[in-house]
């Protein structure tokens, strides 16, 4: 019971120490061996108690490593915290840190359905410059692994990656299938981004990018199947069937809708993340939600597609990949 309504100490002393820089400190070549609680300490400019508390907090919950008094990062906070590792979730904590005075407003948020962080025309809350939505890069990247193992794209030849993002999906895609291309379709300022990341992984020869915006403007000709990795849910039913319908107009007959999606069970029980992201979809957005397989179902139906296949993708979050068919 404790651990239900304490857990965000630890959640919230997380997101301080990827702020404070806890994980690049201990990352820097001449931590070496490790720092000590006065290294550490002079390092992060902090007073003694909170530097303890704060490294402590860190190595109760495995995200540091503490012997003989030396402090080093666990392989856990290697591997997704640090800003060096391809997988680091850093600007998705980030990202969490940036909301968080609106879950100190929650009930608000509750009673207004209505989120109260300062929003973008489509309703999403706004973003600092550093990492302007490509904050999912980490996370993103792994769930576009799964989603290769996932979907057989061997026949496939052009993909449309629509709300692409930082292009992470599209970039695990096609290093998984290497004769596949695909385009990143996003607003301009994040498909800017995005063209950083397909360049540092060397892919700008078959990933490329389409600046638009997915209510309005053209969605690239010419591509068999169309992505929706986590961008449904950003919106209100009737905001996601008409990004649908436009996908779907887009595609040739043929054409392949794959979603990629985080879901909680048909009756909204389990798991708490899948469910509670319906509340996260609150705080953060105008109309999101937690969308159920059998409303994606509905949906795709709607617009006219076939052959719906439902292959849930292991993890805590429970990713689902949702596919469909425009008939021939
Ligand atoms: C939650 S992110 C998911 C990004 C990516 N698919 C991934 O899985 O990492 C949703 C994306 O949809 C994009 N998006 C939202 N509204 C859009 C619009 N009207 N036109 C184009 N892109 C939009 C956002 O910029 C953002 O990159």
């Amino acid at each position: 019971m404790l651990e239900l309504f304490l857990g965000f100490w630890i959640s919230r002393t997380v997101m301080a120490a990827v702020e404070l820089g806890v994980f690049e400190i201990l990352d820097a070549e001449q931590a070496g061996e490790g720092l000590t609680l006065e290294e550490a300490q002079a390092a992060l400019g902090l007073a003694a108690r909170p530097a303890r508390a704060l490294l402590d907090t860190c190595v109760a919950t495995g995200l540091l490593d503490k012997e003989d008094g030396r402090y080093r990062n666990s392989l856990l906070a290697a591997r997704y915290l640090s800003s060096r590792s391809t997988h680091s979730l850093r600007n998705y904590v980030l990202d969490e840190r940036w909301c968080w005075p609106a879950w100190g407003r929650l009930e608000d948020a509750l009673r207004a359905d209505h989120q109260l962080l300062p929003e973008d025309q489509e309703g999403y809350h706004a973003f600092p410059e550093d990492f302007f939505l490509d904050f999912l890069h980490g996370h993103s990247g792994v769930m576009g692994d799964r989603l290769a193992e996932g979907v057989d794209l061997r026949e496939a030849t052009r993909i449309m990656d629509v709300g692409g993002g930082s292009g992470a999906v599209s970039i695990a895609l096609c290093t998984a299938f290497p004769h596949l291309e695909a385009i990143v379709v996003d607003q301009p300022p994040v498909a800017a981004k995005a063209a950083g990341h397909i360049a540092e992984a060397r892919l700008s020869e078959r990933v490329t990018t389409w600046p638009a915006n997915i209510f309005d403007d053209a969605l690239p000709p010419d591509c068999d199947v169309a992505v929706l990795a986590n961008v449904l849910h950003d919106f209100s039913p009737d905001r996601a069937r008409e990004i649908l319908g436009r996908v779907v107009e887009a595609l040739p007959r043929g054409g392949r809708v794959v979603i990629l999606e985080i879901v909680p069970d048909d009756e909204r029980r389990s798991p708490p993340l899948a469910v509670a992201f319906s509340v996260a979809m609150i705080v953060n957005t105008a109309g999101g939600d937690a969308h159920t397989v059998p409303q994606y179902r509905a949906w795709l139906e709607a617009a006219g597609l076939v052959d719906v296949v439902v292959t849930p993708i292991e993890g805590r979050m429970v990713t689902t990949v949702i596919e469909a068919v425009k008939p021939m």
